[in-house]
């Protein structure tokens, strides 16, 4: 078997990164997952030297500034590592014929639609989260190669690190109520699934953006009530509006994602994310207890 040596970025502690790394440890790849701080990734010279000294043929880059609301002030920070990041990436890989493999967001969105939003809709998005996140995908897109994929994906729950679904399951343990937004409608996606979906475009060589979620869409009241369900907790869900759960960055009041170019690409559909929902409770959640 032709084994394959890819670098995962956030892959020590990332929600998705170690998602990846579970999936594509029991497959053919040799995978490098440095500390957060081991390399400056964001001196070209180090991250070319690192990744020639590992003779890394792809990078998968999870890293990214996530906490969405604390962006809000804090652009510098959310730009270093959503834009700056991509760009001196996207530098090092195309010198290096490198297959790069990065992942954005539904929140590049302004949310205004009320049909799922495809790869050929134009993005622009309110919060700094979602604008630097952008910023990253202009700046790879910027100049492309062939070995260049962008999937944004969305709502993510899994294994490993704790999430809006574990959250939620926790948090009904102990109250009768749960007062959940129900105005704002997206994809959640399982990291494995995801995991898993990635390398099928990887397997293709597939370069561009695609969107990568599992099929359906729900409201974050919605999930959560799922969530509760699937657990076995009696614990009731009160729908609220968002302007009663004021939060600092605003979020896209519709997000769904369009996977058909995935699907047309793989010939291959995610599965719905209530299937997907059930077996990370009923695997990984049941184990915990
Ligand atoms: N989670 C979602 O619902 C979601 C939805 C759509 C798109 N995405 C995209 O999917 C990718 C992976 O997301 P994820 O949820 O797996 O991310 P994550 O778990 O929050 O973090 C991924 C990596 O980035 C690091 N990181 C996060 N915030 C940081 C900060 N402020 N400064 C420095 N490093 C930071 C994390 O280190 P620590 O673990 O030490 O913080 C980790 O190594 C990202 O590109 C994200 O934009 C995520």
């Amino acid at each position: 078997m032709n084994v394959q040596k890819a670098l995962i970025l956030g892959g020590k502690s990332g929600l998705l990164g170690q998602a990846l790394f579970h999936t594509m440890g029991a497959d053919r790849w040799e995978i490098i997952c440095p500390e957060k701080n081991e390399v400056d990734w964001f001196n070209p010279a180090l991250t070319d030297e690192y990744i020639q000294d590992h003779k890394v043929k792809f990078i998968f880059n999870t890293m990214a500034y996530t906490q969405v609301d604390q962006a809000e002030c804090d652009r510098k920070n959310a730009f270093k590592y959503n834009a700056a990041l991509p760009s001196v990436l996207g530098r090092v890989c195309r010198l290096r014929n490198i297959y790069l493999i990065h992942y954005s967001t539904d929140f590049v969105f302004n949310g205004k639609k009320s049909t799922p939003y495809t790869t050929r809709d134009t993005p622009g998005s309110r919060s700094v989260y979602g604008q630097t996140k952008l910023e990253g995908e202009k700046a790879l897109l910027a100049e492309p190669w062939e070995k260049l994929l962008i999937i944004r994906t969305a709502w993510l729950f899994g294994p490993f690190k704790t999430n809006f679904v574990d959250k939620i399951i926790n948090l009904a343990k102990d109250k009768d109520n749960l007062n959940v937004v129900h105005d704002q409608v997206g994809s959640p996606t399982y990291t494995l699934d995801l995991a898993s979906h990635s390398l099928r475009l990887v397997d293709k060589g597939t370069s561009g953006v695609f969107h990568l979620v599992n099929k359906g869409r729900a409201s974050w009241c919605e999930l959560a009530s799922e969530s509760i369900r699937c657990a076995g907790l009696s614990c009731r869900v009160t729908p609220v509006t968002s302007s009663e759960y004021p939060q600092k960055a605003p979020r896209p009041a519709y997000s769904v994602l369009d996977c058909s170019k995935f699907s047309m690409v793989t010939g291959s559909t995610p599965r719905s994310w209530i299937q997907a929902l059930r077996e990370y409770i009923y695997h990984y959640q049941e184990s915990r207890n």
